[in-house]
């Protein structure tokens, strides 16, 4: 929890930026490696876990919950309890900032005959959990608060759960992995049914892990089925670079004249990679090198060197697979010259912060002309960026990180008014920053 005193930070404009280095591990995939390994039987082995705060609150529930994750000289194993075979726990689970350990979890509680009290810091109490209790009420989950939907939250599973078959109506890779974890749980099987894809490790890693899982495309659907009283068994599982930090250390290497930086062996499965395909339509030189495989999920080394860029549509329904980019992408788009439309952004609004108003307003104090027309965010770029301003960033990881890359290039430095919280997803960002030159400082 981020009770402690606020921690600002400047960026100061760089004078080129240079290296190879790997990010920490995806958090997506993190989170999903502990909580299927403590539904699965044996030891599940980890390697590259992301040891951020919001991982380690996901591997606190578990343990919790009576399957220990506990770190073992490089590798983090779980003594997994099988499907349906967790414990109550004896006090609250605390997620801190995290919607995804939360709403996973939702879906691995519903399946247990148990009562737990989930809990969270003061963005994540805030962000909505109908879309996730829904379907799961529908299955069988009981909400003891009735009528909230906000946490802290107290709520009983049940080893009764009801499968069903719901079509998403947000494009949400949580929800629809809560449903698909509940199902696991369930007699009979549960579907889930996508409009637009998210991102897909959920079904991926479920299929490591020996569950039976189908996935039918048709009409312009995804349906993603479950089979229910599964049975998974312990895996040793490698966590790829996260292309979501790796975002900001090539959007920084884009705008700092002079740069060339190689990122290794980042994730880079289709339905996370629209930053980098939006980056190489505004002209940016960006290459996917040495693509392989590794875990069940596709990986290549990127390699980014500055580069002029000019403004672009960004369309709808590119937004799941580069959702949590918009705030560096909006950053750097103020060095474009010309307009970067980017739409089908409504998501955007119930992230750890209101990421459209809390980019918009950052943009504008650092002199970016910026609107927001309903779920759109349009950018004017001049190619240059006056700075000199501070960012609110309302406890949000991704807009800190956003506007400490803005900074690197602006011609006056950028303050962020808060830093703390970067530790949630990506606490390597200022090191690996500095280390490929940046320059950083707690004054303006
Ligand atoms: C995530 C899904 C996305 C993303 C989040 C991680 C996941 O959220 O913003 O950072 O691991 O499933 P939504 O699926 O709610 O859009």
């Amino acid at each position: 929890m981020h009770t402690s005193a606020p921690k600002p930070l400047t960026a100061h404009r760089a004078a080129r930026l240079n290296g190879r280095l790997r990010v920490p591990g995806d958090k997506s995939i993190s989170h999903r490696a502990l909580i299927f390994g403590a539904l699965a039987t044996g030891v599940t082995r980890i390697r590259g876990l992301l040891e951020a705060e919001d991982v380690i609150n996901t591997a606190k529930a578990v343990t919790a919950l009576g399957a220990p994750a506990s770190k073992i000289a490089d590798v983090w194993e779980v003594k997994g309890r099988g499907v349906g075979g967790l414990r109550q726990p004896d006090g609250p689970l605390e997620f801190g900032n995290s919607g995804t350990g939360t709403r996973l979890m939702m879906g691995v509680i519903a399946g247990h005959p148990m009562t737990v009290t989930m809990t969270g810091d003061a963005s994540l109490s805030k962000r909505p959990m109908r879309r996730v209790l829904g379907p799961l009420k529908q299955m069988g989950l009981e909400i003891l608060d009735e009528g909230k939907e906000t946490l802290p939250l107290a709520m009983r599973g049940t080893s009764e759960l009801v499968p069903i078959t719901y079509t998403l109506p947000v494009p949400s890779a949580q929800v629809k992995s809560a449903i698909l974890i509940a199902g696991l749980h369930a007699a009979g099987e549960t579907t889930v049914i996508e409009k637009e894809a998210t991102r897909d490790h959920t079904e991926r890693m479920l299929r490591f892990f020996g569950a039976e899982v189908r996935v039918v495309h048709k009409d312009g659907l995804t349906h993603i089925t479950v089979k229910g009283d599964a049975e998974m068994h312990g895996r040793d599982v490698t966590v790829p670079g996260d292309p979501s930090s790796a975002a900001f250390l090539a959007c920084a290497a884009l705008i700092v004249q002079g740069s060339d930086v190689t990122i290794e062996g980042v994730l880079v499965n289709d339905t996370r990679i629209g930053l980098y395909t939006t980056l190489q339509e505004m002209g940016g030189d960006v290459t996917l090198l040495n693509r392989r495989e590794d875990g069940g999920e596709p990986i290549a080394d990127i390699r980014i060197r500055s580069s002029k860029l000019k403004g672009v549509h960004v369309p709808a329904e590119r937004a799941p697979s580069m959702i949590d980019e918009y705030p560096v992408l909006a950053a750097i788009a103020a060095f474009a010259t010309g307009e970067t439309r980017m739409d089908g952004l409504a998501e955007l609004k119930v992230k750890e912060s209101d990421r459209l108003a809390a980019t918009a307003a950052g943009l504008h104090a650092n002199g970016v002309a910026a609107r927001v027309e309903g779920d759109s965010l349009i950018v004017t770029g001049t190619g240059a960026v006056k700075g000199g301003g501070t960012v609110q960033t309302h406890l949000d990881h991704r807009i800190a990180m956003a506007f400490l890359t803005m900074g690197l290039a602006s011609d006056q430095p950028v303050t962020v008014d808060d830093t703390a919280m970067i530790a949630t997803s990506f606490p390597e960002f200022r090191g690996l920053m500095e280390q490929l030159g940046a320059r950083y400082g707690e004054q303006a």
